[in-house]
């Protein structure tokens, strides 16, 4: 799939301020610094569409793109960053709680989790919960290019193992570099095929 135009169109606060469209949304979740605004910005072929930063919990808003005028990208708060001030945290946890568990026009997430770390309990918890909200997700092992291709597989390996047995088949798998930009036909590919169903 050709990325021809890939645009902000606004940031909310919670589900409710979140757009009025039905065009179909993909969400990108993980933990806070993972990568998930450097992969928007690979998807759409622009350095500097979604705000990337060194320092954690640089988004704090669910951050809406519109792709080819017709399909969204959502680039949701990290999770796990203890530095907001605890009111916000909860604020923003549950403003991407009853996003992903509410929003009708949400086809897929893509959970991004660092290719270098052992399973993170709060990945598990998180994919875990995902599982029991029935919300369809693909996983995204993150930043490959900063170790060997065996470390990544074992990252793989580890964490699938970690998932919950009530998961109806494996989710997909892709590891990606925003560094190196792999990764980003098979997301879109996942994307294509989503949309033409
Ligand atoms: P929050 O918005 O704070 O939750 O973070 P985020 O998940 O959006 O992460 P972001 O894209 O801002 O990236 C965090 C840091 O990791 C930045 O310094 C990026 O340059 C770096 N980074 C992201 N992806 C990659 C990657 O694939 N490879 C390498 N080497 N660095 C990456
Ligand atoms: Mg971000």
């Amino acid at each position: 799939m050709q990325i021809k135009s890939a645009v902000f169109n606004m940031s909310a606060r919670d589900l409710q301020s979140a757009p009025d469209w039905n065009r179909p949304e993909f969400a990108f979740i993980g933990r806070s610094n993972v990568g998930k605004s450097s992969m928007i910005n690979m998807l759409s072929n622009k350095d500097a569409l979604a705000k990337v930063s060194a320092t954690p919990g640089k988004t704090q808003l669910l951050n809406f793109f519109v792709m080819n005028e017709s399909w969204s990208l959502v680039d949701l708060p990290g999770y796990g960053y203890a530095k907001v001030a605890k009111s916000e945290k909860i604020n923003f946890n549950e403003s991407v709680g009853d996003y992903l568990e509410q929003r009708d026009n949400l086809r897929l997430v893509f959970v991004l989790v660092d290719s270098r770390l052992t399973p993170q309990p709060i990945d598990v918890s998180f994919v875990s919960w995902l599982v029991d909200c029935r919300v369809p997700f693909a996983l995204v092992f993150t930043k490959a290019d900063k170790q060997s291709p065996t470390k990544t597989q074992a990252t793989v390996k580890a964490f699938l193992e970690t998932l919950p047995e009530n998961l109806a088949g494996i989710p997909q798998v892709i590891t990606s570099s925003s560094k190196n930009r792999t990764g980003r036909i098979a997301i879109l590919k996942l994307i294509e095929q989503a949309l033409a169903e």
